[in-house]
Order: C-alpha cells, then sequence, then structure tokens
C-alpha cells in the first residue's frame, strides 16, 4: 500500500474511505468526526485516545492510541475516551510508603489474577502485569518504575478480569515512591538554599533588566553541561 492510497475502514460499524497515511485520530476527522472527546496532545502523551479495533477476517482485538496508529484495510475501530476505575482518595503526606498503604487504599491489588491481559492491552508496551506483581510484594520502587511511562489511557483497566485500577495503583506508587523513597539530591538541597537566602538576588534583577535579544543571545551561548 503506497502512502497516497485509499483504504477501506469501519468506524463503530460504518464504512469510510480515507487515505492510508492517516493515524486513526487523522482518520475519524477526515470522516467528519468533530473530536471534542478521546483528544488531546496528538502525540501519543495524554492517553485520552486509546482505541480498540480489529483487522477484518483476524480475530485478535488490537489496541492502540489513534494519535500514533496509523489505519489499515479493513479495520474496523472504536475509540476508549474514558474507562471507569476506582480511584482512592488520600492526602500524600498522610501516607507511609508500605504495602499496607497499597493495599488499605486499592485492596483489589490482591485479586490480581497474574493472567498478562493487562500487559497484552497496553498500547505503550508496557509491563502491567510485572508492576501489578511489584504492587503485590510491596515493591514500591519497582512499581515506580515499571510504570513510569503509563499515559493513564485506561486499557488495561477496560480488559482486566479482576477489575483493578492499574493506572491509579501505578500512580499512588510513583508518588509514594518520588514523595518517600527516591534518593535527595544533596546539590539541590544546597541551590534551594542559596537562592532562598538572596544569593542570587542581583544576578536576577540584572538579566530581569536586559532586553530580550540580549537574553536569547545568553541562552542559546550558554554552557551546556555534559551528558
Ligand atoms: S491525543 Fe494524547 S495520546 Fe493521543
Amino acid at each position: 500500500m503506497t502512502e497516497a492510497e485509499m483504504v477501506p475502514i469501519y468506524i463503530m460499524g460504518k464504512r469510510y474511505t480515507v487515505p492510508g497515511a492517516l493515524t486513526i485520530m487523522g482518520a475519524l476527522e477526515y470522516a467528519g468526526y468533530k473530536l471534542i472527546r478521546g483528544v488531546g496532545c496528538r502525540a501519543a502523551f495524554c492517553g485520552a485516545c486509546a482505541t480498540v479495533y480489529r483487522i477484518e477476517d483476524d480475530p485478535k482485538l488490537y489496541v492502540g492510541l489513534a494519535c500514533g496508529t496509523q489505519v489499515q484495510p479493513g479495520m474496523h475501530l472504536t475509540q476508549i475516551p474514558f474507562y471507569p476505575a476506582e480511584r482512592a482518595q488520600y492526602r500524600l503526606d498522610e501516607l507511609e510508603p508500605t504495602f499496607a498503604t497499597l493495599v488499605k487504599l486499592y485492596p483489589q491489588v490482591l485479586k490480581c489474577l497474574g493472567c498478562g491481559t493487562c500487559t497484552k492491552s497496553c498500547p505503550q508496551d508496557l509491563q502491567v502485569k510485572d508492576y501489578m506483581a511489584a504492587a503485590m510484594r510491596g515493591d514500591i520502587a519497582r512499581l515506580a518504575d515499571l510504570s513510569f511511562d503509563c499515559i493513564m489511557c485506561g486499557m488495561c483497566v477496560s480488559r482486566c478480569p479482576a477489575e483493578e485500577a492499574q493506572p491509579n495503583i501505578a500512580i499512588l506508587g510513583r508518588r509514594l515512591y518520588g514523595r518517600y523513597l527516591a534518593p535527595k539530591a544533596q546539590h539541590l538541597a544546597e541551590r534551594v538554599a542559596e537562592i532562598e537566602q538572596g544569593e542570587y538576588d542581583d544576578e536576577l534583577a540584572q538579566m530581569k533588566a536586559l532586553p530580550e535579544a540580549e537574553l536569547r543571545q545568553r541562552y542559546n551561548t550558554r554552557d551546556i553541561e555534559p551528558e
């Protein structure tokens, strides 16, 4: 198929012919849908555009982000703009970074079957089953690490036979890790203290008085730290 070729697709059961180079999101708009839900960043970051689809004569149910998945001939698709999931209420500064906290806020964590449907349904290819296993072990650092790229699209929730709320459990893990467990950067604490003591006030005032062109020039020629 060349990129210029038109391809037949089905949007919620209705047939359309759309340019084969389009993403699902582009095809929805090409077909005349005005997207007011199920769309956000258009760059595979916000998780608003979770989509399920099948290809004709293929029993498999595929998942993807509408903004980042190219259409295919014979695609039958529909979007899942929002999927309800348990979301615990808490104040982070009142919690402890422990297994007990995870289970208290999300008791269903212990009901995970380990079936792996969540991992199969993640459009980001995250190891959702593995981060849920980390949650069941109380390994908050691993939960935070494995779920770091979750964009909260909710696709795993929609397929989970144990009715887990994986993205919400994962974000609790990342919050606990960031607040209590991540190593603190000593140099950052020192720099913040210097700023609070006014060590940079004069320099900052001078810079604020500079014309924009001078500021841009300084920015573009600044020393950049090696990686
Ligand atoms: S619109 Fe944000 S991920 Fe697709």
